[in-house]
């Protein structure tokens, strides 16, 4: 049996971030090969790892109560009996070759054994050594509280209920839980895979499985050609894994490859957020999600007089359910009809997505995030991605209103900082009027230096900053001036 878990697996079974994982491979803490981890290194990394206190099968246990009481998504729970009998069929084998295995090395043992006792009583004290040390060496490999053993036992049972799914070539890798498309469940962990229709009709999530075994979760229309078949593609929408994968598909490396789609939404939501800033919630087809990176912004078309542009403000991973935080104070017509006119299920095209301020995934740095006014909007969208990618242990946000009344979404701030640790964040309130040039610079550049008093060696940070232009402009010049790398700021300037 082997003794390899996968990276995601490892992570989850001693309690830490995959990017903390990662980390100990990338400094020589724990060697790794083809995205897997032995147990003993892990162990000799990890020694307090609690055997019987693992939040992950306490999920994993709670996932099959839910589903034995049919409360909610049950149907996509547990993996398809078809899956779970493919799986428990495959750890079956692993135990018979166990079994062989140890049978073989007992009877091996034994002989060496048997061997030792017919040697000569002249050598019989150097031999002693030898002897105790092969007993005591069969009695720790039969040991059951051998802590190697638990965490093999509990990455096996994790490997009937989930499947590790890795990106050939790519760092990337994510988890399929129950009867979940392998499309589904790399969009929902973070990982920005090709698709197109997400009903198996257009063939742009074809991916070709280098190692493991896939099964079809529904018929779908897209015809896979012979040649394809035979060289192991499948359609990421429509299948599920029965084992770990290992599979090479078109993954979006930045904003430039994804293209600018139109689809039409439904109004879902339209809640005062605060006196002057409205959430508007929309909803895409089934079939017509929208491809972005968390940062960046679209054009919402109610008319051909009512156009606004605006960053979204929710997480990729949910690509069905946009979130626009939309600003009273500049009164535009998109804003007065938002007010005046629009209604739950009105339609709105989105047009997009547009812009270049994305998370830089290949960056390893904790994060600063500053944002100003309703350049909350696509700090809140990065923040969301990069907890669920786990993209850093640390986060500091910092939040300046000047334009707008109050910090409108300041409790979920709050509930971030309770939720994540290593997470801060920090509201800060302007008393200047925008239209006092000098005021408002002399005030935001005291905020500024209010965040760098925070920080020794900020230069180890990645800083994100969205909000207007000239605001933008008085954060980069001052972090510039104090020596900050300029590769290392990125800006949002709200449209
Ligand atoms: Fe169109 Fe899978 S996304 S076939």
């Amino acid at each position: 049996m082997s003794r390899r878990i996968p990276l995601s697996r490892a992570a989850q079974l001693v309690g830490v971030k995959r990017r903390a994982l990662q980390k100990q491979i990338q400094d020589g803490h724990i060697p790794s090969f083809d995205g897997t981890v032995e147990v003993s290194d892990l162990l000799r990394v990890y020694p307090d790892v609690q055997m019987h206190d693992n939040t992950q099968l306490e999920r994993m246990e709670r996932i099959m109560e839910r589903s034995a009481s049919k409360v909610s998504r049950s149907e996509n729970a547990l993996p398809d009996a078809h899956v779970l009998a493919a799986r428990v069929n495959a750890l079956a084998q692993d135990l018979v070759d166990a079994k062989t295995e140890a049978n073989w090395s007992t009877e091996l043992l034994e002989q060496i054994k048997q061997r030792i006792e017919t040697i000569a009583d002249d050598d019989r004290k150097a031999w002693q050594g030898f002897r105790q040390w092969l007993l005591g060496s069969l009695n720790r490999s039969q040991s059951t509280n051998d802590p190697s053993r638990q965490l093999l036992a509990q990455a096996q049972f994790l490997r009937t209920m989930t499947a590790n799914v890795r990106v050939f070539g790519s760092e990337q890798a994510f988890p399929v839980e129950g009867a979940t498309s392998i499309l589904e469940a790399g969009l929902e962990a973070g990982v920005p895979l090709e698709f197109g229709c997400n009903d198996g009709t257009c063939g742009l999530c074809r991916a070709r499985v280098t190692s493991g075994e896939v099964t079809t979760l529904k018929p779908h229309e897209y015809a896979l050609s012979e040649a394809e078949k035979s060289q192991g593609y499948c359609l990421m929408c429509s299948c599920t894994p029965v084992t770990d994968l290992v599979i090479e598909a078109k993954v979006a490396g930045g904003p430039e490859d994804i293209p600018v789609q139109r689809i039409l939404s439904k109004v879902q939501r339209i809640d005062p957020l605060s006196t002057d800033v409205t959430l508007l919630q929309l909803r895409t087809p089934r079939t017509r999600r929208l491809r972005f990176f968390a940062g960046q912004s679209v054009k919402l078309v109610i008319n051909e007089d009512v156009i606004g542009e605006f960053p979204i403000a929710s997480c990729p991973c949910d690509e069905r359910h946009l979130e626009f935080h939309i600003p009273s104070h500049t009164d535009s017509p998109f804003s007065r009809y938002l007010k005046n006119q629009l209604k739950r299920r009105d339609e709105i095209l989105i047009e997009g997505p547009v812009g270049q301020f994305v998370l830089d995934e290949a960056s390893m740095r904790p994060l600063i995030m500053i944002a100003a006014d309703t350049g909350f909007a696509p700090l809140k969208s990065i923040t969301e991605h990069a907890m669920q990618l786990e993209h850093t242990e640390e986060i500091h946000f910092f939040w300046v209103i000047n334009q707008i009344e109050t910090h409108y979404l300041e409790n979920l701030c709050r509930a971030w900082v309770d939720a994540f640790d290593g997470f801060s964040s920090q509201c800060m309130t302007g008393k200047t009027a925008f239209s006092d040039k000098n005021a408002y610079q002399r005030e935001q550049e005291a905020f500024m230096k209010t965040i760098l008093a925070q920080h020794d060696n900020i230069e180890n940070y990645d800083i994100y900053i969205a909000g207007d232009a000239h605001f933008i402009k008085i954060a980069q010049a001052l972090f510039v001036n104090v020596g900050f790398p300029k590769k290392q700021i990125f800006s949002g300037i709200l449209p």
